[in-house]
């Protein structure tokens, strides 16, 4: 297609294939839909809302909640119907990008997408934060340095010590640290202290993990009013849909279901992780998420066996040091028995 700009020729699609199964444990998403009784409240703002009318021009509405509820000036947020599309916007609009590998696919996906140049520099042994390189990596032009915390694909919480160095970095050097804290709820971290004392350091979040929220497509992210301003313009104008914007000044409103869901996820994470330790072929890496990398002697067969008992996770082995490793998320205390029963049934199958 000559219309299209000659870097988007053979571009691979997002790494996703859509499958059913009865047990989905392949997106890290929530187990649990809304409390039936704010989604009542969902449902009766809804019929009020003029679905005829365009919605708030950069989400006001919702801003103006969230920086009562986080206590950060409204100038300083953006909201966006997925923190993805933010990510995309940041990725637009920065110079370059750094990334770790193996790491979240959306920033390279992004940085591909928009031509815009590329780094990634990989984890040390046991999934630790290669800071000497990507210190050295920011004496380049700036530009913006991706940073999951806790990481994704891997469910490891990061040294305070070397985040701290990253943002002084950053800080002398121009670049933009985002530090994107889709399941800082699991792990009770909370970076935005530090994007408070340092603007080149912004924090990128979503309601699409502990809240619940997957379906309705909704992220924030936290920076300088000049971050913001810049990020904005990469949004498009009244970009966060109206019905998405009724359910977050909802949930806003009564976020108190969020703390029993996390509560009960973490104590499943531990019962399942202790599970797992006693697996005779799997090596489970402990968790700071709501979900489990584990590195199994084949990941195709594990996936197809867990598939035929209904349970669908997701392949990680084609990321950079994650060969036969597949990714778990944490669902209902009866999904993950389900899960155990099936990893060592399989264990039998395959010893057999
Ligand atoms: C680290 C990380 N960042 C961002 C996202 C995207 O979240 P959203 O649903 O808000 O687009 C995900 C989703 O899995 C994620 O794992």
């Amino acid at each position: 297609m000559k219309a299209f700009k000659s870097h988007l020729q053979g571009l691979p699609s997002y790494p996703y294939k859509k499958l059913n199964a009865p047990i989905k444990l392949d997106q890290n998403e929530s187990p649990y839909d809304l409390p039936a009784e704010l989604k009542l409240r969902v449902m009766q703002r809804l019929e009020a809302l003029d679905f005829n009318r365009y919605p708030y021009l950069h989400a006001e509405d919702v801003r103006e909640r969230l920086s009562v509820y986080l206590g950060w000036p409204m100038e300083g947020i953006v909201v966006a119907p997925g923190s993805n599309l933010l990510i995309q916007a940041l990725v637009q609009a920065a110079g370059r990008v750094l990334d770790t590998a193996p790491s979240f696919p959306h920033y390279a996906f992004s940085a591909r997408t928009s031509a815009t140049p590329y780094q990634a520099i990989a984890l040390e042994a046991g999934f630790g934060l290669p800071a000497q390189a990507l210190l050295e990596a920011m004496n380049a032009d700036p530009g913006v340095l991706f940073l999951p915390n806790p990481h994704a694909p891997t469910a490891q919480l990061f040294a305070e010590a070397d985040i701290r160095h990253l943002a002084d970095k950053a800080a002398q050097t121009g670049w933009l640290l985002v530090m994107d804290e889709a399941y800082h709820q699991f792990s009770e971290t909370d970076y935005s202290p530090l994007a408070r004392t340092n603007p080149n350091v912004a924090i990128l979040r979503t309601f699409s993990k502990a809240w619940g929220l997957g379906g309705i497509r909704a992220g924030y992210l936290l920076a300088s009013p000049e971050v913001c301003n810049i990020v904005q313009n990469f949004v498009p104008p009244f970009g966060l849909p109206g019905h998405t914007a009724q359910i977050l000044l909802t949930v806003l409103e009564s976020p108190g279901y969020v703390q029993g869901i996390v509560q009960t996820m973490v104590a499943e994470r531990e019962k399942l992780f202790h599970a797992l330790l006693k697996h005779p072929t799997w090596k489970v890496y402990p968790s700071q998420t709501n979900f489990f990398l584990i590195r199994t002697p084949g990941a195709v067969a594990a996936f197809k066996i867990l598939l035929q008992q209904g349970i669908l996770v997701r392949r990680q082995d084609h990321y950079l040091g994650l060969e036969g490793c597949i990714r778990v998320s944490i669902g209902t205390p009866q999904e993950n028995q389900r899960f155990l029963d099936a990893a060592f049934s399989f264990a039998e199958v395959s010893n057999a």
